[in-house]
């Protein structure tokens, strides 16, 4: 894998993963403090520590999967 650019991950069901050096801003515009290569950012809205994943994701069954058509 190129380390050349920073790369996002879409996970089944969870988070995005960003692996590379990326700067994360908060909702204040201000980038947060990220001392992790690797971060995962949630995507369900139930972190308790968003943007960052908790795992909260696997509680609430948080699916990426279409709805099915009717
Ligand atoms: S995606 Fe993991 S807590 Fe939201």
């Amino acid at each position: 894998m190129s380390e050349r650019f920073a790369r996002v991950t879409a996970c089944p069901d969870g988070p995005l993963i960003v692996r590379g050096d990326v700067e994360i801003l908060g909702e204040d515009g201000q980038p947060l403090r990220n001392p992790r290569h690797t971060v995962a950012l949630c995507r369900c809205g139930a972190s308790a520590i968003k943007p960052w994943c908790d795992g909260t994701h696997k509680l609430t069954r948080f699916s990426t999967a279409p709805p099915p058509s009717e």
